[in-house]
């Protein structure tokens, strides 16, 4: 057991988390993202490790330090956040916190130049794949799978709907309505097969905190 640990709940679990966005390259200048500072996923990297569990955080390009005791690995785009998540199975919880970008186009080698007539590029998409969709129907399933939410409207409505759609067992819904992106708070509802629970608007460190506990609750 890591040496920081403020505790042991999660002692030899292997906790795997994405965090932060996802980039495509349109061009070797230019590229398509989510809006995402990824504190809420490294927060929560952090505090699992914190109770003992072995954290891998797969993270989308941040501007962040790594939590104490997790091991990062950094990517760019969403497949290869995909093929990061598939390498670092088998884990015991998985808890996909990543903004992925939803599509891709075919990046150009070469910078796409202004055409100076007021002509625009067409750019051609394609979808990417789902990395918590996909992991929740393989045969190497965590044990327990948890989506995030962002919605602006229809908020637990969506949320309920990913958790089916998606095979997750909580989806955890923020509403990005309120002071939430890039902010030091967020406004949380944990969506379970038993039903919703809403926390209070936290610091995105106690949200961690919270889930973290939750999570190795859920393992025990
Ligand atoms: N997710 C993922 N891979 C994707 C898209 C999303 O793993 N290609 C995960 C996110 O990390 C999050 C959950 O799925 O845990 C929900 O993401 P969200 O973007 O809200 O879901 P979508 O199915 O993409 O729906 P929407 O049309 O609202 O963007
Ligand atoms: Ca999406």
């Amino acid at each position: 057991q890591a040496h920081f640990a403020r505790g042991n709940a999660l002692a030899g679990r292997h906790v795997l988390v994405t965090a932060g966005p996802t980039h495509e390259p349109i061009d070797p200048v230019r590229y398509i993202a989510n809006r995402s500072s990824g504190k809420q996923g490294f927060a929560i990297a952090g505090a699992l490790a914190a109770l003992g569990a072995r954290v891998t955080l797969v993270a989308g390009p941040v501007t962040l330090p790594t939590p104490m005791g997790v091991t990062r690995i950094d990517v760019e785009t969403a497949r290869e956040m995909a093929a990061a998540v598939d390498a670092a199975l088998p884990a015991d919880a998985a808890v996909m916190v990543a903004a992925v970008a939803d599509w891709r186009t075919e990046a150009s080698p070469e910078k796409i130049k202004k055409t100076g007539d007021g002509a625009v590029p067409a750019l051609h998409f394609t979808e990417n794949p789902d990395i918590l969709a996909t992991l929740a129907a393989s045969p190497a399933r965590p044990r327990l799978v948890i989506g995030f939410a962002a919605e602006t409207e229809k908020l637990i409505e969506h949320a309920t709907a990913k958790r089916a759609r998606k095979r997750a067992d909580w989806i955890v819904a923020n509403d990005v309505s309120v002071d939430v992106m890039g902010g030091e708070r967020n406004s949380v509802h944990i969506v379970t097969a038993d039903g919703v629970e809403s926390w209070e608007t936290l610091p995105k460190q106690a949200v961690a905190d919270r889930l973290a506990a939750r999570i190795a609750q859920a393992l025990a």
